[in-house]
């Protein structure tokens, strides 16, 4: 076979010298190189040959191939020369080759817009580890081990006892911790539920939390923060509605509702029927995460929110499964 090989490139290169057209050039490459041609044809072969020698007679088949390439490509250059000598050189003015480009997941187009909002409100941009120690998920954000919230935020644990984060809430006091006060952050980020799924829940999901830390800051600043947050956002009035909603980190704590724009407001899937969905919920940052954050909180106070940040997206582009959002179907992901 090695032979063979080394015969073939005597053979071809010999051959190529005496071409004198572009057409015999054709009719050489198609010889050699095509795909029935004398390369792949000896090629056949190599599956008779001791396994031992395959790497081997691989290596010299491809310098063979690569010497007959070498060949061609420099008649096309030559090639070029003369055309251009004859005055025809190639067209530069014909259309390129359309080149391939993905675009970003709705989820980050929905992210940079808040992200943009906020900055103009004067909220700095951070980012928390996904994978998160017991403390900062919940401890620091008063929720002890035997506390029942915890029920409602299962996640996968790893042996360490660390967890990936059940929230973006997560990273309030790491922020406090860090930045001290006045603060105005927001948080992006992956969430984890060990969760069964279904159109509206996911094992994996986004969040996007605001916090506010300063003196004297009382519901009015949140609302207000809220309701530019949603003007922005879907560029119309929709309609909200509040509940008192309790979690142990704020207080008082709210839920801030709007009207499920896939069914508007008529009850489907994703909104379980009742025509609201759950999107913000809210509060006054509860005196003990202030204490965690290393601050004092006689002297300062503040407001957090947990925007959902899949759910706004799935609201925003009416997508109705959650699941579509991580599921890498192109044909979903090319319509953004
Ligand atoms: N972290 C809470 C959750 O995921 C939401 C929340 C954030 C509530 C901030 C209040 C303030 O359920």
């Amino acid at each position: 076979m090695l032979d063979d090989l080394k015969k073939l490139k005597k053979q071809a290169l010999a051959e190529f010298e005496k071409l004198t057209s572009s057409e015999e050039v054709q009719d050489f490459k198609v010889k050699y190189l095509g795909r029935q041609g004398e390369f792949n044809k000896l090629l056949k072969n190599l599956k008779d040959i001791a396994i031992e020698e395959k790497p081997k007679v691989g290596k010299v088949a491809n310098e063979v191939k690569q010497a007959i390439l070498d060949k061609l490509e420099s008649f096309g250059f030559q090639n070029d020369k003369e055309s251009s000598a004859q005055g025809q050189s190639s067209d530069l003015t014909l259309p390129g080759l359309p080149v391939q480009s993905g675009s970003l997941h709705p989820n980050t187009l929905v992210q940079y817009q808040l992200e943009d909002i906020f900055q103009s409100l004067g909220f700095q941009v951070l980012e928390g580890p996904d994978l998160e120690s017991e403390y900062y998920n919940f401890e620091a954000l008063n929720i002890p081990a035997d506390h029942p919230a915890r029920e409602t935020q299962d996640t996968f644990w790893l042996t360490n006892g660390n967890l990936l984060k059940t929230h973006t809430s997560a990273m309030q006091v790491r922020a406090i911790q860090k930045y001290g006060a006045p603060l105005r952050a927001i948080f992006p980020g992956r969430c984890f539920r060990y969760e069964a799924t279904d159109a509206s829940h996911d094992s994996t999901f986004y969040q996007l939390e605001g916090l506010m830390i300063d003196k004297d800051i009382s519901i009015a600043n949140l609302i207000a923060v809220m309701k530019e947050l949603l003007k922005s956002v879907f560029n119309k009035d929709v309609k909200v509605r509040q509940r008192p909603g309790y979690f142990p980190f704020v207080e008082p704590g709210f839920e801030l509702d709007i009207n499920c724009l896939i069914c508007g407001g008529q009850g489907c899937s994703v909104c379980k029927q009742s025509g609201w969905l759950e999107l913000l919920p809210c509060g006054l940052v509860h005196p003990e995460v202030i204490r965690q954050g290393g601050l004092d909180p006689q002297e300062w106070s503040g407001f957090a929110f947990g925007l959902g940040l899949t759910r706004l997206v799935m609201m925003k582009y009416g997508i109705d499964d959650i699941r579509l959002l991580q599921g890498g179907d192109l044909r979903f992901l090319k319509q953004f």
